[in-house]
């Protein structure tokens, strides 16, 4: 047992107790961030004259030694220590002797903890912010490779008007957008630093705030002391974000794991991307989009776990806020592995054009431009919807696409059919003639994927 606060007790803390209470199994996760915010509170100490400039350095000196002898695997983290702070500490008076332990002057854990924190979710929101952009630049690519690529649309997935591929992929496209300027917002709004705060009230010390605020990249200090200390709504904001994100990238999976089967053959997942069975031997599964889709699960399952530990939990600091930790790691390693699992897999797969094509023109996808057609010919619109209604039981009835009827059959059920019905309800014209903005047609997406460029050149 080490800890940091063995004074004011007259017993050793049960082993249990220590047990339950010790968080380094898992907060030495943001080492690193710890490291950053004590060389900055250390920089402000010295420069405020709270400790010497001279002392300030040795510290700062000592904690770059800890933080390069970990990452060289000449030191281990270990477990002994109650959390991360007191391991980081405990070897800074190792190596410096009693200077080290002016460290946490006018510092707690408690403002300390919710600036590790907010440092590492900063980071790690630049990762997903990366991995984002990747997936979006991949299917910015596939978009602009298949404008002309025919497939059904769907409604209650059920056929419903023709569209491209390039088309229904752009409406992920939108999604992950929005998911991306999410994660802005995120870092925006949370971008204040809490250091100073100390356990709750402040200190006593001229701390400057305002300088490890800048040290550290922070727009400014935080406001209010005890909220600096208590306040977890990025995490759940970013635990928020992060479950669209596996809700979108959920959906896609599902799209992925119909369009891969047997029966739609409308891709084909690449080997390297599929798995199989060890009875079956035809099997080629889609592991990857099932994981993806299933891992949605336990990302949600962080956002209530949060939301619930918060809900309670009076001003200031309560240990409740320890439970922050694991669930926003895990969430965050799950969201990561899964954008880059999924950018991988729809990167390699194949798309099976002709299959959407055939698909696309078997499924009365037209139905509603040939009520247009007659609409046009003066046919008010609900009787058009009524005689295209019978044309279509007609063609159940015959086993035959609309495309498919000869021109006696089409004025059989209205006369007002005529030669040119055919190239009204071709897949080119359905598709084609839809071009306002946000519509499937080529001219339409042309000016999309313009602007999706433009945004994606934009992106930092
Ligand atoms: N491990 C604690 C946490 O994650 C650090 C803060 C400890 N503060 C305290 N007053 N015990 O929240």
């Amino acid at each position: 047992m080490a800890q940091l606060w063995g004074g004011r007790f007259t017993k050793e803390t049960d082993q249990l107790v220590y047990n339950f209470n010790a968080s380094i199994t898992f907060d030495q996760k943001f080492f690193k961030q710890d490291i950053e915010g004590s060389i900055a509170h250390a920089t402000m100490l010295g420069k405020t004259g709270i400790i010497t400039e001279e002392e300030s350095d040795q510290i700062v000196t000592g904690l770059k030694s800890i933080f390069s002898d970990v990452i060289d695997g000449k030191l281990e983290i270990s477990t002994k220590y109650e959390d991360i702070h007191s391991f980081v500490e405990a070897n800074l008076i190792d190596r410096i002797g009693d200077t080290g332990k002016k460290l946490h002057t006018g510092r707690s854990r408690n403002d300390q903890v919710a600036l590790d924190m907010k440092l590492y979710t900063r980071d790690e929101i630049l990762v997903l912010k990366g991995l984002l952009i990747t997936l979006m630049e991949t299917i910015h690519k596939m978009m602009k490779e298949n404008t002309e690529t025919y497939m059904p649309g769907f409604t209650h997935l059920q056929k419903a008007q023709p569209v491209t591929f390039a088309h229904h992929i752009g409406a992920y496209m939108e999604m992950f957008k929005r998911d991306f300027s999410r994660l802005e917002d995120i870092y925006k709004r949370m971008n204040l630093c809490p250091l100073g705060a100390g356990a709750l009230a402040g200190t006593t010390y001229p701390l400057d705030r305002e300088l490890t605020a800048s040290l550290l990249n922070f727009d400014g200090p935080t406001l209010n002391s005890m909220d600096s200390v208590s306040d977890r709504d990025y995490i759940i904001e970013l635990l928020s974000a992060l479950s669209t994100i596996s809700m979108h990238l959920s959906r896609f999976s599902e799209e992925i794991i119909i369009w891969n089967s047997n029966e739609y053959r409308f891709i084909e997942l690449d080997d390297s991307y599929s798995t199989g069975s060890s009875i079956m031997p035809q099997k080629k599964n889609p592991d990857i989009a099932e994981l993806v889709r299933g891992k949605t699960g336990r990302v949600y399952a962080s956002l209530i776990s949060i939301l619930t530990t918060m809900k309670g939990i009076p001003l200031a600091y309560n240990k409740d806020m320890q439970e922050d930790k694991e669930l926003t790691f895990d969430a965050i390693d799950t969201v990561k592995g899964c954008i880059s699992l999924f950018t991988g897999m729809i990167a390699t797969m194949k798309i099976n054009a002709e299959n959407m094509k055939v698909s696309a023109m078997n499924g009365f996808t037209n139905a509603t431009d040939a009520a247009d057609y007659l609409v046009k010919k003066g046919v008010p619109f609900r009787d058009a919807h009524g005689i295209i209604g019978k044309l279509v039981l007609y063609c159940i009835d015959n086993d035959k696409a609309i495309d498919d009827l000869s021109i006696e059959e089409f004025k059989e059920i209205c006369d007002v059919f005529d030669e040119d019905i055919y190239e009204a309800i071709s897949l080119e014209t359905c598709v084609g003639k839809r071009n306002t903005i946000g519509a499937p047609g080529p001219e339409a997406m042309k000016q999309v994927i313009e602007i999706n460029e433009e945004y994606l050149n934009n992106l930092q």
